[in-house]
């Protein structure tokens, strides 16, 4: 039989992201977006868009400006239904040269709303969902090897003591407010040729320590090429800082490369224990894994 095609280069861009570098040609904005290229020993190229930042202006702004059409993109890969993931997805839907698939969690189509506040939806207009071809729509609440190497988390089970469900929160469903825990939040990662994983991330909301060792549990290993994306631990308290601390310490993970919602509290303490192990992410930036 013949083996499978392994991983020979992982390249990561942020294409969308909160922080900008100076005299950048790619706007930001508070949201995510990451195009990963992913190179395998057989010569073959899958390109994917994790996320699609929060508008379809500056998605398709940002495409344009990495010379990236939409009809070059394999898998749109949304992490979770939060408007500042999938606020730019209407660009894609409506350029005509798109074929992806569409891979997510089955939830995410859920009414999610916010009660910070006023009362208001966080996710998309649930018309946007209609848009897309039935048969393109892959959601999947399992971990699933989507291609050769690459791997979809499904649900990500909450076993940490410390990473509670966010407050006010909830799903609309039959005129109730029911308590939300985004149980569409869903990781990516990828299996490098020698063994170790680079795991991306939208917000974290699951925890990122869940995320992580859900990972280690799937794949049986426990190297971490790199850790990568936002971990929404803006807002959290010293506790909950300090024990995901230590839990990023204790897990064997090379690098981690933070931004978007993880918060400026939360990045210093990564810095301070971490040094050149911990870096900031802005839009723009690129990383190369397995060369
Ligand atoms: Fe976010
Ligand atoms: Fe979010």
């Amino acid at each position: 039989m013949p083996r499978s095609p392994t991983i020979r280069q992982l390249d990561v861009q942020v294409l969308i992201s909160d922080r900008t570098r100076h005299g950048s040609r790619l706007w930001s904005e508070h949201g995510l977006a990451l195009v990963i290229r992913c190179t395998y020993d057989n010569g073959r190229l899958i390109t994917i868009l994790f996320d699609t930042g929060a508008s379809s202006p500056l998605l398709r702004h940002n495409l344009a400006s990495v010379g990236l059409s939409p009809g070059e993109i394999d898998d749109v890969f949304l992490s979770h239904c939060h408007h500042d993931h999938t606020g730019g997805l209407p660009a894609l839907l409506h350029d005509s040269s798109a074929t992806f698939n569409l891979i997510a969690h089955p939830e995410i189509t859920r009414r999610a709303v916010s009660l910070r506040g006023s009362l208001k939806p966080v996710g998309p207009d649930p018309a946007m969902w209609e848009e897309i071809p039935e048969n393109r729509m892959m959601l999947l609440r399992e971990p699933v090897e989507i291609h050769p190497g690459v791997w979809s988390s499904g649900s990500i089970p909450r076993r940490t003591d410390f990473e509670e469900p966010r407050r006010k929160m909830f799903t609309l469903r039959d005129g109730r407010l029911v308590p939300d825990d985004d149980p569409d939040d869903m990781a990516l990662w990828f299996q490098l040729a020698d063994g170790s994983l680079v795991l991306l991330t939208g917000c974290g909301h699951s925890g990122i320590a869940n995320t992580v060792r859900h990972a280690a549990d799937v794949m049986e290993t426990d190297r971490f090429r790199a850790v990568i994306g936002g971990f929404h631990l803006i807002g959290a308290d010293d506790e909950r800082i300090g024990h995901t601390n230590e839990e990023m310490e204790q897990l064997n993970i090379c690098e981690l490369i933070t931004g978007h919602c993880t918060g400026p509290k939360a990045e210093r303490v990564f810095a301070q224990n971490m040094g050149d192990r911990h870096s900031y992410f802005h839009t723009g930036d690129q990383y190369t894994f397995g060369k």
